[in-house]
Order: structure tokens, then C-alpha cells, then sequence
């Protein structure tokens, strides 16, 4: 996690660094600090807390610097104080370093270092970089390698350095002693360089490098990039200079702008209608017709290796993106009859199950970055190297980030096409992967001849008719479910039922509020509520059920009839014709396939924790101790 940025150009630094670190504020927020090389000395500023408090402490201070490192830190080793806060320097203060990830032996490396006199200051891993840069430097000095005097040492100091760490990092580096370049190296996080006129940038994330420049180039694992004010050079961690291309963003800085909405999240949950029409727009093939079996109805265009004698998926996924792959799992197996397993990639990476023939393993992951989803896929990817053909790997990601980290470890990539997501609690990224599945098992149907045309014409054509729908609903609720949401400005608890492909939707809906609005709520098949959690029901807590007409529409009903008879506020998910006596409250839904269903029962859901939160007066888009994308285990 964290954010991390560098500047190096002919601009004062201070303020570029602040900006981009403001766009990278959702990968943590617990402190933040800036170093830049001003007059031949490496300032440094860090604050505990948000960005504005490091603003605030920047105020009428002087940094006359064209170089700088920033960082926005979740903390992983060692607390949210300011002494842990980065950048970190070495004990003479002349080298000054930012990292995200973490250095997994910084304790021996710390030990060895300490033996030699090294002083720490803080309780973090990344305090050994600086350090051990610094050792490098004095003992090319001692050497008579021409010490600083030598433009060669810097660059060979980072990249010794980072060959005795081991973990999953990603650094910027400044010296004071170099004051025209910074240093960035990658190994399993990610880091983007941007190439500006006469100036250049490196970030965590390329939305803190839109509004300067669209020309771009990723670092990929095992690189080191060096940015002068005359270009960029990337070395591997062997020294050897490489050439790579740089590509053309293409993206509008106002993407990652709120514009009229008062947050992220719900300018997000506005975007879903069209996110939904841009999947259906590149994903689904207008030449299809019912009748005419020889092209697939989607434009998918999977590898045929991914598929053939395909007799089973396996999908590894975290957060959201693991409810996401559950609807999956209902789509696959009761639209493709393909039996799915679905696996928590943090779980997985440590158990993983019997190796099973001709399996397509699933990557979900919106930000394509998720460490323990990576690491379950590497894992599966490794154990089945040297097996016979039948368990060999496919791979298949399905992620918003077509240029994340995934794509260097799957065979292809499903690209969700949802645009820049800010907000911390996924919404148009989750409807977005729901999308996908319903592609992908569509196009699986139609391969394997397990559902007729007219089926699948008509689940199609339900799907076109979503965008429309979703906006009417988001027009009639946005201001029901704001004026709705005051009463529970003191509940403490909240219940979500669903079942069958609502049941995803119910552990989605609590997932939201728990995130947002620090509300305890569960998700429970609804028909599970009986073997326990009833008895946690009374008048003060909220029961949300999910009934859609369909296979398990009046078993719904029923469980949802238990949990009145206990006094709770019941509150439905329902179109509008469910009899009226059932429910206290109903958020409306079109009664549309069941099958189509979670597309817009997830609608209220989202709006529901996010009035809820937003009328708490919480940090809607940057809730406490979360962050967008977790790089760490
Ligand atoms: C974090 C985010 C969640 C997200 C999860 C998985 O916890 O706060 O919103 O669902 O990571 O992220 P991924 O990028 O793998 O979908």
C-alpha cells in the first residue's frame, strides 16, 4: 500500500509532490511526508495524519528545490506517528528514501547495520534502505571509486542495495550528493515513471501523473529507472541498461475530478450505467445472431487454450472483488454448467487444494495490484509447471487495470473498462466485474452448447436493458435513500439476507456500510438466519432482504416474515408490487430476471452505507485504517 511520487524537473517541487500526492491518498492515509534537495541538503517535512496536516505544516516554509520525494503512508511496520512517517534518511541525513511494500528481512538487516554503528530513529523497514545506501556511498568513497564525485555510484549504491532486499517494494530516492537525479526501483509493487518536457515524475499510480503528462512507462519487476532533468534510463537489478517504450495514456485529468458530486464513491455509483454501457458496447458482438451458431455472442475472444477440455474454474480474489467472483460462480455454473470454486487468494496462497486437470484459474482483482491475489496466482501458475499437459496453467485475469501487475502473470486479461475509481469502497469496479462474468459465461454457454440461442439472446438483451434502468433507480433514490438513511444515524448493528445470485449482493451491502460507515452489519444467505444469527434480531436492528421474483423469491419472503416476528426493521429490496404488507420499507427495483438481478439490487445497497456515512459526517472516501490497493499480505 502506500503512495509514493518523485519529481525532478525545472517546477518547484513542493507543490507538484503535495498535488500528486493528494490523487494517490487512497492507497493510505495515516501520515505523509515530503524530502526534497534544496541548496545541497536534503529537507525533509513528514505529518501524522491526512495530507492537509503535511500541507499545513508546509505553510510559509521555505523549499527552493526542482527535485523531491513525497509519500502517503498505511502503515504496516510500526504506527501511524510522525517518527515513522517517510521519507526516511540515513544517519547523516544525505540520502532520503520513500518506499511501498515492505522489506520482509529488514531485521537482520537492521541488526548488521546497528553492529556497525548505524543508528535508527524509527520502527519502520523501509529505515534500512537509507542506510545501506549511505554504507555503499562511503565505501565507493573509501574505495577510491571517486566517491561523490562519481556519477556512476549513486545508481550502483540503489542497486546493490536492492539486491539484498527481500519482500515486495517499490523506492524513490534522493542524495544530497546527486542532486540531479532520483532513483526508482521496482520489485512486485508498482511504479510508473511519466515523461514530461524537461521534467519527469514517478508514481504509484498514474492518475498523480495525468494531469502532467500522458506519456508513460511502467516499471516492471527487477528494474531500476534513473530521472535527470535530461531524461530517463532504466537498468536491471544486474546493472545492464535497458531501452523500453513508453506509452501514451490517453486519459482526461478530470476523470479523477469530483465535479458536482460531494465525493468520489457517489460520483462513482452515478458512473455505473454508463460503465455498464461501455462493457456491453466492447464486449458483446452485434453480428450475433440467435440462429447462427459459427461467431460467439461476445467479443471476448478468449484463447481457445484457456478453454479446451475445460472442465473447471477456479477463481482467487480479495474484498469486493471476491463478492463479484461468487455471482460469478452462480453465472458460470447455472448459465455455462461449469462447476466454480471460488477462494479467498489470502486463504488459498497457503492451502491450496488438490491440483485438478484442465481447471481456468480466475485473477479478479480491480487494481490488479492485490498482493495475496498475485501471489495465489504465481503459486498456482509454479506448482503446475513440470506437471503433465492436462494440469498445465491458464491463466485469466479480470481486472480495471489492463497494465497492473496481473498482466505479467496471466495468459490474457478481461479489462473492465470502469475508468479511474477513487472512492476506497469499490462500486462501479464491482458492477463492472459482475459484467465481465456475465461475458464470460455467456460466451462458455455458447461454446460448450449449454444454453439454447434464445436464451442467451434473451439474457442479452436483459443486459442492454440494465443502463436505462439504473438510472431511473438512481434517479427516484439518490434523494429517497439520502432522507431514508437519517434514521439511522445511531443503529449500531445491521442484517443483509439474500439468496441464490442475491446472496453475494447481501454480504456486498454489508461490506459497504461496515467500510464506510464503521456500521457492524452482516451478510447471510437468508435461509441460514434461522441457525443463529436470529438471535441477535430486535427492534434495533435493521433487517435489508433482497426478494427478487424468481426461484428463491418466496422463500425470501419467509425468512424475511421470520425476522419480523422478531420486531426487527425490515426493509426490502423488492419491486414495488411485493405485497405491501410484508415489508416496513421498500427501496424499489424492477422486477427483471433473477438472473440480471444483482446488477440493480446493488444500486440501493451503495447509496444506502454511502447516505448513511456521508449524513455520520465520516471520510466517506478515505475510511479509516483502509485502503484501495493493498500491496501487502
Ligand atoms: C481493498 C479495497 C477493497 C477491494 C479489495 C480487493 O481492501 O479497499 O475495495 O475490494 O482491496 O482489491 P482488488 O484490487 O484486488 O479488487
Amino acid at each position: 500500500m502506500c503512495g509514493i511520487v518523485g519529481y525532478i524537473g525545472t517546477q518547484s517541487a513542493t507543490e507538484i509532490l503535495l498535488s500528486g500526492l493528494e490523487k494517490l491518498e487512497y492507497r493510505g492515509y495515516d501520515s505523509a511526508g515530503l524530502a526534497a534537495v534544496c541548496n545541497g541538503q536534503i529537507k525533509s517535512v513528514r505529518a501524522k495524519g491526512k495530507l492537509h496536516n503535511l500541507r499545513e505544516k508546509l505553510v510559509g516554509m521555505e523549499m527552493p528545490a526542482n527535485i523531491g520525494i513525497g509519500h502517503t503512508r498505511w502503515a504496516t511496520h510500526g504506527k501511524p506517528e510522525e517518527y515513522n512517517a517517510h521519507p526516511h534518511t540515513d544517519d547523516t541525513g544525505r540520502v532520503a528514501v520513500v518506499q511501498n511494500g515492505i522489506v520482509e528481512n529488514y531485521r537482520e538487516l537492521r541488526k548488521d547495520l546497528e553492529s556497525r554503528g548505524h543508528k535508527f530513529v524509527s520502527e519502520t523497514d523501509t529505515e534500512v534502505i537509507p542506510h545501506l545506501i549511505a554504507e555503499f556511498l562511503s565505501n565507493f568513497a573509501g574505495n577510491g571509486k571517486g566517491g561523490t564525485g562519481n556519477r556512476e555510484n549513486f545508481l550502483e549504491a540503489v542497486r546493490q542495495t536492492v539486491n539484498k532486499l527481500d519482500g515486495a517494494f517499490a523506492i524513490a530516492v534522493v542524495c544530497a550528493d546527486y542532486p540531479n537525479e532520483i532513483l526508482v526501483a521496482r520489485q512486485q509493487a508498482p511504479i510508473s515513471i511519466g515523461l514530461g518536457q524537461g521534467e519527469f515524475f514517478c508514481a504509484s499510480d498514474t492518475p498523480a501523473l495525468v494531469s502532467h503528462t500522458q506519456v508513460v512507462l511502467s516499471l516492471e519487476n527487477g528494474e531500476i529507472a534513473r530521472l535527470t532533468p535530461l531524461g530517463v534510463e532504466i537498468y536491471n537489478f544486474e546493472g545492464d541498461r535497458l531501452n523500453k517504450m513508453p506509452r501514451i495514456l490517453n486519459w482526461s485529468p478530470t476523470l479523477v475530478e469530483k465535479h458536482i458530486f460531494k465525493h468520489f464513491m457517489l460520483k462513482e455509483i452515478h458512473e455505473q450505467p454508463n460503465v455498464v454501457r461501455s462493457c456491453l458496447e466492447a464486449y458483446i458482438n452485434s453480428d450475433w445472431d440467435a440462429m447462427n451458431s459459427l461467431v460467439s455472442p461476445t467479443n471476448l475472444k478468449l484463447s481457445s487454450s484457456l478453454y479446451k477440455n475445460l472442465e473447471q474454474v477456479e477463481i482467487f480474489a480479495c474484498g469486493t472483488s471476491w463478492h463479484a467472483s461468487l455471482i460469478g460462480k452462480y453465472l458460470l455454473e447455472q448459465l455455462a454448467g461449469i462447476s466454480t470454486t471460488v477462494n479467498y487468494a489470502s486463504e488459498a496462497r497457503y492451502a491450496p487444494s488438490p491440483l485438478r486437470k484442465n481447471t481456468l484459474l480466475i485473477g479478479v482483482t480491480q487494481s490488479g495490484e492485490t498482493a495475496d491475489t498475485l501471489a495465489a496466482l504465481a503459486m498456482e501458475h509454479q506448482r503446475r509447471l513440470d506437471k503433465p499437459a492436462e494440469f498445465e496453467s491458464r491463466l485469466l485475469g479480470i481486472t480495471n487495470r489492463a497494465e497492473s501487475s496481473i498482466a505479467n502473470l496471466v495468459n490474457q486479461i478481461i479489462d473492465i473498462r470502469a475508468g479511474v475509481e477513487i472512492g476506497v469502497a469499490a462500486t462501479k469496479t464491482f458492477v463492472a466485474q459482475v459484467m465481465a462474468f456475465y461475458f464470460l459465461a455467456i460466451d462458455l454457454a455458447w461454446q460448450r452448447k449449454y444454453l439454447s440461442g434464445e436464451r442467451i439472446a434473451e439474457i442479452i438483451n436483459g443486459l442492454q436493458k440494465i443502463p436505462a434502468q439504473m438510472e431511473q433507480m438512481l434517479e427516484a433514490q439518490d434523494s429517497q435513500i439520502e432522507d431514508f438513511a437519517h434514521q439511522f444515524n445511531d443503529t449500531q448493528d445491521f442484517i443483509f439476507v439474500g439468496r441464490g445470485i442475491n446472496y453475494p449482493i447481501a454480504l456486498e451491502g454489508a461490506l459497504k456500510l461496515k467500510e464506510i460507515s464503521y456500521i457492524h452489519a452482516e451478510g447471510y444467505p437468508a435461509g441460514e438466519m434461522k441457525h443463529g444469527p436470529i438471535a441477535l434480531l430486535d427492534d434495533k436492528v435493521p433487517v435489508v432482504a433482497i426478494a427478487m421474483p424468481g426461484l428463491v423469491y418466496e422463500k425470501v419472503l419467509s425468512n424475511a416474515q421470520e425476522a419480523k416476528a422478531r420486531d426487527a426493521q425490515l426493509i426490502g429490496v423488492t419491486p414495488e408490487s411485493t405485497e405491501a404488507d410484508v415489508f416496513d420499507s421498500v427501496l424499489a427495483v424492477p422486477a427483471v430476471d433473477e438472473l440480471l438481478s444483482p446488477m440493480l439490487t446493488v444500486i440501493p445497497l451503495q447509496l444506502l452505507a454511502y447516505h448513511i456515512a456521508a449524513h455520520r459526517g465520516l471520510d466517506v472516501d478515505q475510511p479509516r485504517n483502509l485502503a484501495k490497493s493493498v500491496t501487502v499480505e
